[in-house]
């Protein structure tokens, strides 16, 4: 057996738990976890704290003109056991979580300029294979000839209900209704957008996790993952 790595793609609607399995999978296969979805929470968050977007403008412009200036790059951190992200050297990870990060990043990733930056700095980060990135465009538009591509689904109900239950533990003031609605105007946002919409590749996998507990999914994964990297080999 060789060590012939391959790139796994994990797409899917907004808290479907992608991240969860896809950290999981880089582990146990020893693979690279990309978070994409930080990257362009990373941009929001700058956008943000410039006030370039806020509940009624958006000044598109400005951002694109900053954009060039921004530095995005992740660095694992032990204690977190996966790799945090960092915006021109300052340690993001947990200011990217917010609700507030949440409810304006659908808008800061539908435009193209900043898809355009994104996706060409995470194309170079798997380069070399041996990669599992999960987002939104990744089968279809990142790496179409991923080996492998996974599609995830769950109830809108079900995973508001984790994405609530995981905000109330970090201590964040929340109420499931907002988060549901939260969940279902992304929805919604991400699979009409003009540019790269969320779609499932027409070679992914679909796995509805709704009713599977994280052992469950985890070991689904793994088993494909296995079977295609012992094809490849
Ligand atoms: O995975 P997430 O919820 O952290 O992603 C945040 C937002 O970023 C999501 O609502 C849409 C956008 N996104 C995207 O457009 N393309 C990606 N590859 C990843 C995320």
């Amino acid at each position: 057996m060789t060590d012939h790595k391959i790139t796994i793609a994990i797409d899917g609607f907004s808290s479907t738990g992608k991240s969860t399995v896809a950290k999981q999978l880089a582990k146990e296969l020893s693979y690279v976890y990309v978070d994409t979805g930080a990257m362009y929470r990373a941009i929001t968050l700058y956008a943000m704290r410039k006030k370039y977007i806020t509940k009624d403008s958006f000044d598109e412009e400005s951002l694109i003109k900053d954009l060039p200036s921004l530095l995005l790059k992740f660095v694992f951190e032990a204690s977190r056991g996966f790799a945090a992200i960092y915006l021109n050297e300052e340690n993001i990870e947990d200011e990217i979580r917010t609700m507030q990060v949440s409810q304006y990043v659908s808008r800061i990733s539908a435009l193209s300029e900043v898809r355009e930056k994104l996706v060409s700095q995470q194309q170079q980060m798997g380069l070399e294979k041996g990669v599992v990135m999960d987002g939104r465009d990744i089968g279809t538009v990142v790496f179409p000839k991923a080996e492998l591509k996974i599609f995830m689904t769950a109830t809108a109900e079900e995973r508001a209900g984790r994405r609530f239950k995981e905000m109330k533990e970090q201590g964040q003031a929340v109420n499931y209704e907002e988060v549901l609605k939260n969940v279902t105007d992304r929805d919604h946002l991400d699979t009409t957008r003009e540019d790269s919409p969320l779609m499932k590749a027409e070679d992914a996998i679909e796995i509805d996790n709704s009713s599977l507990s994280l052992d469950e999914q985890f070991n689904t994964l793994l088993n494909i993952a296995n079977d295609v990297i012992a094809k490849h080999n």
